[in-house]
């Protein structure tokens, strides 16, 4: 199951704002360099303001100076802030026929408070260096990064840029511009290639926001690989044990403990609503005692030792017990 991940070229992981979608790309780095795959974790420049400060991403990759150029940062494992501008560059080096060309261009004021002002350029060129860095090759032609998994900074920000193919191609359906939209699309929505990883939380509200969100993305044919269910509480009552533990808990009238078990099952609710709604397979992942680097660590042992049984489409990767 995990398998088929790491045979993606590139995964895009979204969801709501704070779900842990920086924490999941990180450790799902890890797990996929552990399995063996060159990884490069990247994320998308939110301002050009930022350049050089370290994101949560960054940190938790240990990328010391996150940029629009690619670092290694430990064996297997490089690092990249897609940026705008960057794109927008190697998008004018690729059609101008001398590189200076382009590098003249991009330096011109009037150029980049054009590209700059119009939020689809921006969204342009984050996306051909996403294509550029895809394209890469090694010397004996194989990928320079078997897998990219790209952290997506919001829900809106993955949609706009799902559809800023289909926007950029109904403006400018030929030459380079349209070329290049064509081959990133040919990838984007090629399920053996391409896929969204929809993280939420164990909640009503975050699962009903990701059904909307998994809508709105199939929209735009960009096909959803998995879904994560993040921070499952851990469940450590057998069937007797719960129904012991409510005994007692009703015994001594309202109490914190049953807050507790009301949220075990809503989490096994969404859990459940998910599975069954999202037209893909669902990870379910631990609430882990643990923040940063080590939290990402377990994590990844999470992911690497999980096994699923192969006759199960759906279901949890979680060596729950
Ligand atoms: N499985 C987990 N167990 C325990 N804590 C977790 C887990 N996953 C994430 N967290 C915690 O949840 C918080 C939010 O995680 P994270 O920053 O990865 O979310 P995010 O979706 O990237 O947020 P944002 O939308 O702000 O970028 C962090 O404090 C992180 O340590
Ligand atoms: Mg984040």
């Amino acid at each position: 199951m995990l398998d088929a991940l790491w045979e993606r070229r590139a995964l895009l992981v979204s969801g709501k704002g704070g779900v842990g979608k920086t924490t999941i790309a990180a450790a799902l780095a890890r797990a996929a360099v552990a399995s063996g795959r060159r990884v490069l974790l990247a994320e998308v420049e939110v301002s050009s303001d930022e350049q050089n400060g370290p994101s949560p991403l960054a940190t938790l990759a240990g990328a010391r100076a996150p940029g629009p150029r690619v670092t290694e940062v430990s064996r297997g494992l490089s690092f990249v802030r897609l940026s705008p501008i960057e794109g927008q560059r190697l998008f004018l080096q690729d059609v101008l026929p001398l590189r200076v060309m382009a590098d003249a261009a991009m330096r011109t004021r009037a150029l980049r408070r054009f590209l700059e002002a119009a939020p689809a350029l921006r969204e342009m060129g984050v996306l051909y260096q996403m294509l550029h860095l895809l394209r890469s090759t090694r010397p004996d032609g194989s990928p320079l990064h078997t897998l990219t998994i790209l952290d997506l900074p919001a829900t809106g920000h993955a949609l706009a840029l799902a559809a800023l193919p289909d926007a950029l191609l109904s403006v400018m359906p030929g030459g380079p511009v349209g070329r290049a939209v064509r081959e990133g699309l040919s990838l984007l929505r090629d399920p053996a290639l391409t896929g969204a990883l929809l993280v939420t939380l164990p909640e009503p509200l975050p699962v009903s926001e990701t059904l909307e969100l998994a809508t709105a993305i199939q929209r735009h044919r960009i096909p959803i690989t998995a879904g994560v269910l993040n921070r499952m509480p851990d469940n450590p009552f057998s069937p007797d044990g719960r129904a012991a533990v409510e005994r007692l808990l009703d015994e001594h009238g309202p109490h914190r403990g049953q807050r507790a078990l009301a949220q075990l099952d809503r989490a096994r609710a969404a859990e459940a609503r998910l599975a069954g709604n999202l037209a893909a397979p669902l990870f379910t992942v631990p609430e882990l005692p643990a923040v940063g680097t080590e939290l990402v660590e377990r994590l990844a042992t999470h992911f690497t030792r999980s096994v699923v049984p192969p006759e199960r489409s759906t279901g949890s990767a979680g060596a729950r017990p």
